[in-house]
């Protein structure tokens, strides 16, 4: 699988059929959950559940391929991005894009997640169509620690059938980390909107944008990357 997705790619001087792949999947998805959105904002709730719905268990079951074939994430933390370009421009514009990038993608899976779990919870099918229920929700203390017990166990148990180096385990760590900052945020946010629907429509808007920027940085990567210099090693 690793040879297969090293071969020439079809979209650049110097992509691999991973990277081509990856990227052309990357817009694929973006511009669902933007079509997605747009049926959100047009009042056709059934639309907006069916797209983004597919859109995103698609989006996650392909960062499970991609972790599983490619060691998604460490790569990076190892350095071995292959960079072609001026040393210079890989730590002064590079590696900051890539960890933005990072970061972004990183807290879009969990929202993503986050999001549908939002959506069933606010949502109800009214005449044929979805609508989201005005009032007030929250996550009870119960739920709000079994989410984080349970995370905290598939991350310690995925690190250690996985994990060979201490960058591995970071990577773990600090996906625990992010779920336990989206439950607090979430805690906080319960706060600030209590109001269901309202909740669903700030988040999600924040959630689009989210994607939006993941799309543009992934972009650049991947013109600094595979167009403008050949890399140096294979991704
Ligand atoms: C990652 C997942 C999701 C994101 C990012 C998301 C985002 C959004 C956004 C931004 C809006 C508000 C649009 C606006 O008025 O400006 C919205 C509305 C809505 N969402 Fe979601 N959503 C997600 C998943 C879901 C799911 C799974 C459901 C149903 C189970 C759902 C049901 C609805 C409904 C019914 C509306 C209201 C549409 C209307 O105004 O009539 N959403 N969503």
């Amino acid at each position: 699988m690793k040879a297969w997705l090293e071969q020439p790619g079809f979209l650049s001087p110097y992509g691999t059929l991973g990277a081509d792949l990856s990227y052309l999947l990357a817009v694929v998805f973006t511009v669902l959950f933007l079509i997605g959105w747009r049926q959100a904002r047009r009042r056709r709730g059934q639309a907006h559940h069916v797209v983004t719905l597919w859109a995103m268990s698609a989006m996650l079951a392909y960062f499970v391929a991609y972790y599983v074939n490619r060691g998604l994430g460490a790569l990076a933390f190892e350095g071995e991005e292959g960079f072609g370009g001026p040393p210079e421009l890989y730590h002064r514009l590079f590696v900051p894009l890539l960890l933005v990038h990072i970061a972004v993608v990183s807290l879009g899976i969990v929202l993503a997640v986050y999001m549908i779990v939002l959506g069933y919870r606010t949502a109800v099918k009214r005449n044929g169509n979805r609508v989201l229920q005005p009032g007030r929700l929250s996550m009870s203390a119960g739920a709000f620690l079994k989410v984080l017990v349970g995370a905290l166990a598939f991350s310690a148990l995925l690190s250690a059938i996985r994990c060979h180096s201490v960058a591995c385990y970071i990577v773990y760590v600090v996906g625990f980390l992010l779920v336990a900052f989206v439950l607090l945020v979430e805690k906080g946010i319960e706060w600030l909107i209590p109001d269901g629907e309202r909740r669903h429509r700030a988040i999600g808007t924040f959630t689009m944008i989210l994607y939006v920027l993941a799309l543009l940085t992934s972009t650049s990567t991947y013109v600094l990357l595979y167009v403008i210099w050949p890399p140096t090693i294979g991704s």
